[in-house]
């Protein structure tokens, strides 16, 4: 039984923390932490989660500050373009404090980093109007347990009007298929991002890179926003 300052205390964190606790909870599970305080799901011992999710806090902030999210960046490329993009979202990601990324070839899944994650950026080149085969069989096959987190998507496009926006949200119905979070940020900061990043011709060229760059701060940012540090 909470003494009840102390009980004050928790009870102020948990309405301060509204439900981003649970997500964060979850998230931890998966981490692999088996502290007893963890595997509460009767709403009479919130109180005790709470206090647990207390202490972590505290340990971390002694530890030197806060706890980064993890943002996994998933691509497809045969001939470097999406691939650059992926480093570019990646830059972007990484100007939000408080997230660390990863990104890996589709083909090779880091199964482990992904259940951590809070996101799933997902690159692809377009392919006959549409996102190549290669990510379409990651969603319909390989993925697991990617529901619930933030899903984004960038694609690399030969020409204008090359299919880009349509690969895109045939990416975006598979995420929302499994129950992700669709994300672009759209147009609250410029360049504004409808679906996701286009690349167009070249990729080195600034406005391609400019896109691939704000679509991962903004992805970041509502990570930052949602979950916390
Ligand atoms: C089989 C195939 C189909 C393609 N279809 C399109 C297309 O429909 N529209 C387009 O703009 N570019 C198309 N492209 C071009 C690629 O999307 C483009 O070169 C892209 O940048 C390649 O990405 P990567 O370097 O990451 O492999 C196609 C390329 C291939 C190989």
């Amino acid at each position: 039984m909470l003494g009840k300052p102390r009980q004050r205390v928790f009870e102020g964190f948990a309405r301060e923390h509204h439900s981003i606790k649970y997500i964060s909870l979850s998230a931890r599970l998966a981490e692999g932490e088996t502290e007893k305080g963890w595997l509460v799901t009767n709403p009479h011992h919130v109180t005790s989660l709470v206090r647990t999710i207390f202490v972590h806090r505290i340990k971390t902030a002694k530890k030197g500050g806060t706890m980064s999210q993890k943002i996994a960046i998933v691509y497809h490329s045969e001939t470097g373009n999406t691939r650059a993009m992926a480093d570019m979202v990646r830059q972007g990601c990484m100007e939000i404090k408080g997230v660390e990324v990863k990104c890996m070839p589709v083909a090779d899944i880091d199964q482990a980093y992904i259940e951590q994650s809070k996101a799933i950026i997902f690159g692809s080149p377009v392919y006959a109007g549409t996102c190549s085969w290669q990510i379409k069989k990651y969603f319909d096959i390989d993925a697991k347990n990617i529901g619930g987190k933030i899903g984004g998507v960038f694609v690399s496009q030969n020409s204008p009007g090359g299919g880009g926006c349509f690969a895109e949200m045939v990416v975006i119905a598979s995420m929302l298929v499994h129950g992700m979070l669709a994300y672009s940020g759209g147009a609250n900061n410029k360049p504004y991002v409808h679906f996701g990043a286009v690349a167009t011709e070249s990729r080195e060229k600034d406005h391609n890179k400019e896109f691939c760059l704000q679509l991962g701060r903004n992805i970041a940012s509502k990570v930052v926003e949602l979950f916390g540090t």
